[in-house]
């Protein structure tokens, strides 16, 4: 077992600056709403000090040498992204502004291009919405029928009835992990079947690359979409892994310049991969402090930051299971080794947003609401859910604050 104390903890701990900074009312900051978005450690917050003090240059462009060495980083960069996840090649990596816009970009252009009426998307009832708006809307455009896979209480896919469900299935978009319920979606029972059944598997990975180790080809989804922001890297950069053949086929998302191979007033042919689907200046700084994210948690490993998220979530519901005769109900899988390190919860009759304020003056920081989940909100009858979600640099302690936190709060609210 990983000590979540030991030296390696604390060398993580300290790569993070604002993990040192207290709160404006002088308490130590437990931030255990990383499922939101994640800190950042100094050498990725140095990465974007370094482009914007030595290098700053626009790409592809240029001929003098900073725009050369910026090219070379941005593109160095994409390499980083395609071996974290093992893609085939960086050109099967697009950068987009964030997961949103990179499940948006396959909505508007492979299913506009691909899906008619009688055909069918598949999704589940734990998405995100940025991973069911689109496709929401895609099926209203073509005409094709938007199904879903139900969920157990626990969170966990209702998949007996699969092969009928994807009858006429088109594209499967799922997620890989319930930013709600951390479930974690089991891709390789699904994947083959989809596959089986002529479907193109989309994967909303927004949750899991940040914590478990990914390797798209292993997995054999055909699109991985996700943010930088919540795996160290800063906001505003994301990515889209598509297979190199599906990519080619697909026409191009948005327009104007970088995209394009030559252009006349009247015509233009377009870029080759991934160029095509990057329009306009692209977002360079991010996109390089995106690749020294990924080199930081590949030098930290991706197996021990899974490893520590179990041990952490079991000691957390170890540690909060004295609070459930208290009027404590914790949602989703019951084991640590089933879930990612996120625990929604409400507790007796105290609002979501309430605790979340009284935690706050605890300085410890969780969200409060309906994650963006508002359909499996309304299926369970929660109108919000208090959510604590961890990374690599939480501690036992942290978790302590938590338990500690919300006994102060039982006190404030008089629960016996
Ligand atoms: C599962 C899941 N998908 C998609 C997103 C959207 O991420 P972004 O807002 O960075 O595009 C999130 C963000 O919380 C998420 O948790």
């Amino acid at each position: 077992m990983i000590a979540a104390g030991d030296a390696k903890t604390a060398q993580i701990v300290a790569d993070f600056p604002i993990l040192a900074k207290p709160t404006s009312r002088g308490k130590r900051l437990v931030y255990l709403d990383s499922a939101a978005s994640s800190q950042k450690p100094q050498a990725v917050i140095d990465s974007l000090v370094d482009y914007y003090t030595n290098y700053n240059a626009n790409i592809h462009r240029g001929v003098y040498e900073i725009a050369a060495r910026a090219t070379d980083a941005y593109e160095a960069a994409r390499a980083k992204v395609a071996a974290f996840i093992n893609a085939a090649e960086p050109a099967e990596i697009i950068f987009t502004r964030n997961a949103t816009e990179a499940i948006n970009l396959v909505s508007f252009t492979w299913g506009l291009t691909n899906l008619k009426p009688g055909d069918a998307i598949l999704t589940t009832q734990l998405e995100h919405h940025s991973n069911l708006v689109p496709w929401q809307l895609l099926a209203a455009k073509t005409g094709a029928e938007l199904r879903f896979i139900e969920i157990d209480d626990e969170g966990n896919l209702l998949l007996d009835d699969l092969e009928e469900k994807l009858s006429g299935v088109k594209l499967v978009a799922l997620t890989h992990i319930s930013n709600t319920l951390g479930s974690i979606v089991p891709l390789d029972e699904i994947v083959p079947l989809a596959h089986a059944a002529g479907a193109v598997v989309l994967v909303d990975g927004a949750q899991s690359v940040p914590h478990l180790p990914i390797d798209v080809r292993d997995l054999e989804v055909d699109f991985f979409a996700a943010s930088g922001h919540k795996m160290c890297g800063p906001t505003g950069i994301g990515f889209l892994y598509g297979r190199r053949a599906l990519l080619e086929a697909m026409p191009p998302f948005l327009t104007g310049g970088d995209m394009i191979k030559s252009v006349a007033y009247t015509e233009a042919s377009f870029n080759e991969l991934p160029w095509k689907f990057e329009a306009g200046t692209s977002n360079i700084a991010d996109a390089i402090a995106l690749g020294v994210a990924c080199d930081y948690l590949t030098g930290v490993g991706m197996e021990w930051i899974r490893a520590h998220e179990v041990f952490l979530t079991r000691y957390a519901l170890e540690r909060l299971q004295p609070l459930v005769p208290r009027g404590l109900a914790i949602y989703g899988p019951p084991r640590a080794d089933d879930r990612a390190g996120v625990i929604s919860f409400n507790f007796a009759d105290i609002h979501a947003h309430d605790l979340a304020s009284l935690l706050d003056l605890e300085g410890v920081c969780i969200r409060a609401g309906h994650h963006c989940t508002m359909p499996l909100m309304d299926k369970f009858n929660w109108p919000a859910t208090a959510r604590a979600s961890f990374y690599l640099y939480n501690t036992e302690a942290d978790i302590d604050a938590l338990v500690n936190a919300l006994e102060k709060a039982a006190t404030v609210f008089r629960i016996p």
